[in-house]
């Protein structure tokens, strides 16, 4: 199968990371999760009391921070590493939650992780979810989807996620942290989530996982015809 880069963006919670990790599998394509990276990035400051509006706390903190990923041979799942430790499940919780927009606001921080992302997909066969796939780390991604839900949908599904994860939070306080992520995140100066115009609208509000999957899989597979045929005429 050709190898092309999808690009999938849009606010917290409407179901970007799930169904890119679906999406990467049904194509044989690797998931790269940036959103991680920011709560890594995150999880490392609040970590050693750094503070992200300070230059010298974030150029410290970049010197120090060293970000991975690494599949469980027991779950097949990918899973992020900080400094070399396992952090997958500390950097999903509020305390990181409450904090990550604001690190991402931080230019020199969105430098050093845009360009591994860059690295991490630049043989293609990847499919990155975040904020600003596809408007800066891959504005040539040949196909561009940007996900929408409605707040009272994406808030019930993060609660159910935490709960299965043995924390139990508000539905109003994570309302609350989701819309306040989203107006930093569509309104900061560096890297604005925007929808492109080249990007495919997918309201996740009343679809089923696997339909929303399927979609973007069929997508997919129209793009990754068109250049063979492309490439074969040429
Ligand atoms: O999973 P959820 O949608 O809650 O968030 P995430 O994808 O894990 O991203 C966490 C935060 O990192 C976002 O709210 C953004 O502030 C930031 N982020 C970003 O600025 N740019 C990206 N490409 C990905 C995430
Ligand atoms: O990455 P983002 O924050 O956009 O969302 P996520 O971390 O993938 O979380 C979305 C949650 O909603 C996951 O638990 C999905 O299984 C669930 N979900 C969905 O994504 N789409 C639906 N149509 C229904 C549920």
């Amino acid at each position: 199968m050709g190898k092309i880069v999808i690009a999938i963006d849009g606010y917290s919670g409407c179901g970007k990371s799930s169904t890119a990790k679906a999406v990467a599998k049904a194509l044989g394509f690797t998931y790269i999760d940036s959103g991680a990276m920011y709560r890594a990035a995150t999880l490392h400051f609040l970590n050693h009391f750094l503070s992200p509006s300070n230059p010298n706390d974030v150029e410290k903190g970049l010197k120090s921070l060293e970000i991975s990923f690494q599949i469980n041979p027991d779950t097949q799942k990918q899973e992020t590493y900080l400094n070399g430790l396992n952090v997958e499940d500390q950097i999903r919780t509020m305390k990181v939650s409450e904090r990550v927009s604001e690190v991402a606001t931080v230019k020199q921080i969105r430098k050093e992780l845009v360009a591994k992302q860059q690295r991490l997909g630049k043989r293609k066969g990847v499919v990155m979810d975040g904020r600003d796939i596809g408007s800066v780390v891959f504005p040539d991604a040949e196909l561009k989807v940007f996900m929408t839900a409605d707040l009272e949908t994406r808030a019930a599904r993060r609660q159910q996620e935490l709960l299965d994860k043995g924390e139990m939070v508000d539905l109003e306080e994570i309302k609350t942290n989701l819309a306040e992520r989203d107006r930093i995140d569509s309104s900061r100066v560096e890297s604005p989530l925007i929808k492109t115009p080249d990007a495919v609208e997918i309201d996740t509000s009343n679809l089923t996982f696997d339909g929303q999957v399927a979609q973007i899989v069929q997508l997919a597979k129209a793009v990754i015809e068109k250049e063979k045929d492309y490439a074969g005429n040429h």
